[in-house]
C-alpha cells in the first residue's frame, strides 16, 4: 500500500460529485482530502528547505485543530496528508491530533516527516490506524552529511535511523504503512548514492527515493551546491550501480529533475536492463485533454498560521493564500469567492482541453505551473490510473465542451474556441498578435461598435459585449 493523495478513499459517489460539480461549475460539499500542515515549527534547519520563506513560529492549537477536523469530517473529508512548512510530528500535541483523526475515522494517507520526533507511541498509532504511507526525509547518508544538510547536531541522524527501525519493527507483517526513505542529492553527496541505497536496504523499507535538491522560491540555495546538467557524467556510474543493486527488488524511485539527466538515466536503464519502476500507471481512458487540475473541487491545504492554499506546490511566499481559517470557517472559504475563482480558472483550462496560454493577467489564482502542460506532476499523478473516473469525466466534459466551446455562441464561448484554435495554429497566432493586425482589429471594433450596440438594443442580438 502507498499513499494516493487520498484517492483510494474516495467513493464512486464522491467522484461523480466532483465531475458533476466541474460540469456545473459549483462547489462540492467539501474537500474529500486535505493536507494539514499543522505546524510551521521545525526541529531542524535544512539549508534547502523550500518552506523557509513561509516559516512562522505558529501552529494550529489543538482546540482549533480538532474543530477543523470535525468541520471537515462533517462535509465528507476522508483522508489527510500530514506534512508541512515545519515538521508535522513537531506539533506540540501531535498525539492528540492523531487520536482525533482516528476518532473521526479519517485515514492518514501520508506523513512526510524528518522523523526526528517519531516516537514508538506514534509508530504504534500509525500501524494500528493503518496509515497508508510514511516518508522519512532522511536526506543524508551519515551523521556528518546530516549535520551539513539539516544544520543540526550530527547525533540527530542516529535518532532518525532509530525512528525508522522502530516503525519497521512495530509494523511487522502489516502492509500499513508503506515506509519510504528519501535522500536528497546535491553536488556534495551525489557520489554517495550507493551508500545511501545500501543504508536504506539495511533498514528494511519499502521504497528508496532519491531526488535532487531543487532551487527554492527566492533562489536561496548556493548555486555551487545544485546539481547541473554537466554533472550527469559524474553521477552516471553511481546511478548504474544503484540500479544494478536494485534490479532484483525494484525498491528504487529515482527522479532527478535536472535538465539533461533523463537521457543519461534512460541509457543506464537500458544498459542495466531495468524498466522504470515505482512509476504511476495511466488508465486507457485517460486523455491529455482532461489533464487539467481539479484540486479546487477535491482538496485544500492548511498551514500552521491558518492559511489555506490549493496544494503543497503553491506553498510559496510569492503566492497569496486563498484565505485563513481564523477569519471564517473552512466551509465558508470552500464556498467563498477565492475558491470559486480558482474553480472558474481550472474549469476554463479543462474546457479548453489544456489548450490555453498562461497569462498572469488572466489567471489570478492559478500559476504557470498549473496551466502550462507538463509542469505540475501532482495534479493527477495519483488519479490517472482511475479508468472509470476518467471515462466519465471525458464523456461529461466533451458534452459540455460542445455547448461551451464553439464558434457560434456567446463572446465567452467564441473566445474559448478561438483560444483552442490559436493554440493549435501557432502561425496564425503569431500573425494575429502582430501590431498591424491589432491595429486593424481595434479599428474594426471601434467602427462597428455603434452597429453592434444598435443590434443589441433593437433586435436583442448580442454579437459582442458592446453596451
Ligand atoms: C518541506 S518538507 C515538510 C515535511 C517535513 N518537514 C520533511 O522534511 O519531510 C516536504 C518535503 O520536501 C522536501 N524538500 C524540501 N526542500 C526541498 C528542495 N529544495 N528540493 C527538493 N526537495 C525538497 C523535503 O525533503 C521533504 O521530503
Ligand atoms: S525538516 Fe522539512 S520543514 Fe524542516 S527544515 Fe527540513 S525540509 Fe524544511
Ligand atoms: S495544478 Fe498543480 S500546482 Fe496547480 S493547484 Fe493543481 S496541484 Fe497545485
Amino acid at each position: 500500500m502507498r499513499g494516493t493523495h487520498g484517492w483510494a478513499e474516495v467513493s464512486r459517489e464522491r467522484k461523480r460529485e466532483i465531475i458533476d460539480a466541474i460540469v456545473a461549475n459549483t462547489p462540492t460539499t467539501g474537500p474529500v482530502h486535505a493536507e494539514l500542515d499543522l505546524t510551521d515549527r521545525c526541529n531542524v534547519a535544512c539549508y534547502f528547505c523550500n518552506q523557509q520563506d513561509l516559516r512562522t513560529k505558529e501552529q494550529i492549537p489543538i482546540q482549533k485543530t480538532t474543530e477543523l477536523i470535525d468541520e471537515l469530517a462533517s462535509t465528507g473529508l476522508r483522508s489527510v496528508r500530514l506534512s508541512g512548512g515545519g515538521d508535522p510530528l513537531f506539533h506540540r500535541e501531535i498525539n492528540d491530533v492523531l487520536a482525533h483523526l482516528a476518532k473521526r475515522s479519517i485515514v492518514v494517507d501520508n506523513v512526510t516527516t524528518n522523523g526526528v520526533a517519531l516516537s514508538r507511541e506514534i509508530a504504534e498509532y500509525l500501524v494500528a490506524n493503518k496509515a497508508r504511507e510514511v516518508i522519512f526525509s532522511l536526506n543524508a547518508v551519515d551523521a556528518a552529511d546530516y549535520a551539513r544538510m539539516m544544520k543540526v547536531k550530527p547525533a540527530l541522524f542516529d535518532k532518525v535511523i532509530t525512528a525508522i527501525k522502530t516503525l519497521v519493527e512495530v509494523r511487522g507483517d502489516s502492509i500499513y504503512p508503506s515506509i519510504v526513505t528519501q535522500f536528497l542529492l546535491d553536488r556534495s553527496n551525489v557520489t554517495r548514492m550507493v551508500e545511501m541505497y545500501d543504508l536504506a536496504r539495511s533498514l528494511g523499507v519499502d521504497r528508496i527515493a532519491m531526488n535532487a535538491v531543487l532551487e527554492i522560491p527566492r533562489e536561496r540555495i548556493d548555486r555551487e551546491l545544485l546539481l547541473r546538467p554537466e554533472d550527469a557524467a559524474l553521477a552516471e556510474p553511481y546511478v548504474e550501480e544503484v540500479m544494478r543493486r536494485d534490479s532484483d527488488v525494484g525498491l528504487l524511485q529515482i527522479d532527478f529533475a535536472v535538465y539533461g539527466w533523463n537521457t543519461m538515466m534512460t541509457a543506464v536503464r537500458e544498459r542495466v536492463g531495468v524498466v522504470q519502476t515505482n512509476m504511476y500507471p495511466v488508465a486507457p481512458s485517460f486523455r491529455d485533454r482532461n489533464d487539467g487540475c481539479f484540486f479546487a473541487w477535491y482538496t485544500a491545504a492548511v498551514t500552521g498560521n491558518g492559511d489555506i492554499r490549493p496544494c503543497c506546490l503553491l506553498l510559496n511566499p510569492d503566492v497569496p493564500p486563498l484565505g485563513n481559517i481564523n477569519d471564517k470557517s473552512i466551509s465558508e472559504h470552500w464556498r467563498g469567492e477565492a475558491f470559486q475563482k480558482m474553480r472558474d480558472e481550472m474549469r476554463e483550462v479543462l474546457l479548453r482541453g489544456g489548450k490555453v496560454e498562461y497569462d498572469p493577467k488572466r489567471f489570478q489564482i492559478l500559476k504557470e505551473v498549473c496551466v502550462k502542460p507538463g509542469l505540475c506532476w501532482l495534479k493527477n499523478m495519483y488519479f490517472k490510473v482511475d479508468e472509470e473516473f476518467y471515462a466519465e469525466l471525458d464523456a461529461k466534459l466533451e458534452a459540455v465542451r460542445k455547448k461551451e466551446v464553439r464558434w457560434i455562441g456567446t463572446p465567452k464561448q467564441i473566445k474559448r474556441r478561438g483560444d483552442v484554435f490559436l493554440y493549435d495554429h501557432p502561425k496564425v497566432k503569431e500573425f494575429v498578435s502582430g501590431e498591424r493586425w491589432r491595429r486593424t482589429y481595434d479599428w474594426l471594433r471601434d467602427s462597428s461598435r455603434p452597429l453592434r450596440v444598435a443590434l443589441k438594443k433593437t433586435l436583442r442580438i448580442n454579437l459582442t459585449d458592446a453596451a
